[in-house]
């Protein structure tokens, strides 16, 4: 998020970083010093974006927007909050006006693929959905990366691995239909959860049927997904391809003849979402098949979250009770460099 918010030259005043109590006093790379949560640290602030994880959201969103900020909330505690607005911005930022001081930031899988959906969502009303992702490990974060990199160095050099910790088995050439925490009593695991919910949410119809497996791959960074879209009206892949080469945010990817389609390697580090493979699926007349590759960690999180933060400010959604004290931008507990 911080160096989005430098590479995009979002306007900041002063930025404060916020950790644990662990991190404060640490000081950044960009002379920034983390400081802790507390009563008087948070006043004065317009916005708050928060990647800290639910249960400090729960805690410290609702203060930092009570103290005047408005609060972008990367984990999954307020996403499907009826009050709160979960927003990709190239799909519904209209969904901003009127929030009440707390924005969720989607999760990464759903993100990109309601970019690319929206186009065909508004010309011929989505049905049916049926997802396959293919997850990295950067999604879990930096201890999963550094458990892929181990096993795979390990298994190279004939040893034996440690003990998996990020994920339940060995990520390492393997694929596990497991992203994700299975909550007791359920057969989809929470990320399966979150990709029929909020895709339903932010596309503004309850009414579509989404079946979803979620699998995490061995791929560093960038999530892929196969989706099978079954609309009410009848969408050709060339109209599709059409729609899709004009969508904001979008960029199509499709010459399958010259091993041309959306890649991770090819989409990490890139603010777009990526499409290819458009075509007919030939078991239904009203379904197409789709590959849609992003970047988790940018337009599936930091990306999306510094353009709703723009949003706001170029439409004046900022403080919305008027009782800004000083101006600034809070990163919360952005992970100290
Ligand atoms: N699409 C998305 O929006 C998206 C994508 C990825 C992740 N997420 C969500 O974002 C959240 C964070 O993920 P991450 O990978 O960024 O985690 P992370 O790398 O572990 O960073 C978490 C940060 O939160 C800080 N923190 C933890 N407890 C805190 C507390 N009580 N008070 C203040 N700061 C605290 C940590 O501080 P220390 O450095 O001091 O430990 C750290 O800087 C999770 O909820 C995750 O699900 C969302």
């Amino acid at each position: 998020m911080l160096k989005l918010l430098r590479e995009r030259s979002f306007p900041i005043r002063e930025l404060v970083p916020f950790a644990s109590a662990r991190s404060v006093g640490r000081e950044l790379e960009d002379g920034l010093t983390v400081q802790g949560l507390s009563d008087e640290s948070i006043e004065g602030f317009d916005l708050a974006l928060f990647s800290a994880g639910g249960s400090t959201s729960g805690e410290w969103a609702p203060r930092f927007a009570d103290a005047g900020a408005v609060v972008i909330d990367n984990s999954s505690r307020w996403r499907m909050n009826d009050d709160v607005p979960l927003v990709v911005s190239e799909v519904n930022p209209g969904a901003l006006d009127g929030h009440h001081g707390i924005i969720a930031n989607p999760n990464c899988s759903t993100m990109q693929m309601v970019v690319v959906l929206k186009p065909l969502h508004d010309e011929a009303q989505i049905e049916r959905l049926v997802v396959s992702t293919y997850q990295a490990v950067s999604g879990t974060g930096k201890r999963a990366v550094d458990e892929l990199l181990d096993q795979t160095h390990a298994l190279l050099h004939e040893r034996d691995i440690e003990q998996p910790d990020a994920y339940a088995h060995q990520i390492a050439f393997n694929a596990l239909p497991h992203a994700g925490s299975f909550a007791p009593g359920d057969d989809h695991t929470d990320e399966e959860r979150k990709l029929m919910n909020e895709t339903r949410k932010i596309l503004g119809d309850p009414a579509i049927r989404i079946s979803a497996t979620c699998v995490r791959v061995p791929v560093i960074n960038g999530h892929s997904e196969a989706v099978n879209v079954q609309t009410r009206e009848p969408l050709s892949p060339e109209r599709a391809r059409e729609l899709l080469e004009r969508a904001p945010g979008v960029t199509v990817r499709d010459d399958p003849g010259a091993a041309l389609y959306p890649l991770a390697i090819d989409a990490s580090g890139e603010d777009e979402v990526f499409v290819g493979r458009i075509r007919r699926d030939p078991g239904h007349e009203r379904s197409l098949d789709l590959w849609i590759v992003a970047d988790n960690l940018r337009k599936g999180a930091a990306t999306n979250a510094v353009q709703l933060a723009e949003l706001l400010h170029e439409r004046g959604l900022l403080r919305p009770d008027g009782r800004r004290a000083r101006s600034g931008l809070t990163a919360v507990a952005s992970k100290p460099a």
